[in-house]
């Protein structure tokens, strides 16, 4: 893992829509794997005005989302769907069917993950993950005691993060139980991946997802076995890193 320590929010949203252009200028048809929650909107704030600026074209681009809320439909205005469109996807120039988000209303929802794979499976793999991560290590929704082998499924979500996720319902109550997810081992076939991590509340996971043993207690720790992760943490985010210390 390659940890890159920024001085600011801005320089950590420049350089991961930086990685994220460069991918998608030296090979226009990449397939993204996107992230929700605050931390990626920066870039793709970033994203958005190179396209329009720029041109940047993402008519060629596939993207995969990591996850969803259960029970949301997609134009709940704290769903995954609706967030992504109104950050990223209504501003550029990808194709809706080239977009792909689980459903958190599928009446099935066992077969809808094994929909979600095969589909990233004849897209043929994701060339980049933006990840985030959660105060307590999880990714995507992965929350800790994942198993590493885990595909698409449905998890129970902590209290932890129910309370972190709270300030985009009017409520806690309001905070779905449940979601669906990517699993680890789907997030580690990705052939990048870009971990964004901001601010002090993220320095405890951050400092355990490159220094500490690797476990399903704190499931971004796994990343510690993929050959190629960039961790862009900003100095709160990167504070308790040891190596960084004296
Ligand atoms: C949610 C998402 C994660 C995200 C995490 C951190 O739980 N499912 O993918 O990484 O929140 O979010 P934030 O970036 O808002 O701190």
């Amino acid at each position: 893992m390659e940890l890159v320590v920024v001085d600011s929010y801005r320089e950590l949203s420049l350089w991961a829509a930086n990685r994220v252009a460069d991918l998608i200028r030296r090979k226009p048809n990449a397939v993204l794997g996107l992230a929700t929650g605050s931390t990626p909107l920066g870039l793709y704030e970033e994203l958005v005005r190179r396209h329009r600026e720029e041109g940047l074209d993402f008519s060629q681009v596939t993207t995969f989302n990591l996850d969803e809320y259960l029970g949301l439909p997609p134009d709940h205005p704290a769903s995954y769907h609706y967030f992504m469109r109104e950050n990223l996807f209504a501003h550029i120039n990808v194709r809706p069917g080239a977009v792909h988000i689980p459903s958190g209303v599928a009446a099935d929802i066992e077969q809808e993950c094994i929909r979600y794979e095969e589909a990233i499976r004849q897209a043929g793999g994701i060339d980049l993950q933006i990840l985030g991560i959660g105060r307590n290590g999880h990714i995507g929704f992965n929350e800790p005691g994942t198993p590493f082998d885990s595909r698409t499924h449905v998890v129970d979500l902590a209290e932890d993060t129910r309370r972190a996720n709270a300030r985009f319902f009017n409520s806690i109550d309001e905070v779905p139980r449940r979601a669906v997810t990517m699993g680890i081992a789907t997030i580690m076939e990705a052939r990048e991946i870009l971990l964004l991590a901001s601010g002090p509340e993220k320095a405890w996971a951050v400092a355990r997802t490159l220094e500490g043993e690797v476990t399903p207690e704190v499931p971004a720790s796994v990343l510690q076995r993929h050959p190629r992760v960039f961790v862009v943490a900003d100095r709160g985010a990167a504070a308790q890193v040891k190596k960084l210390a004296g």
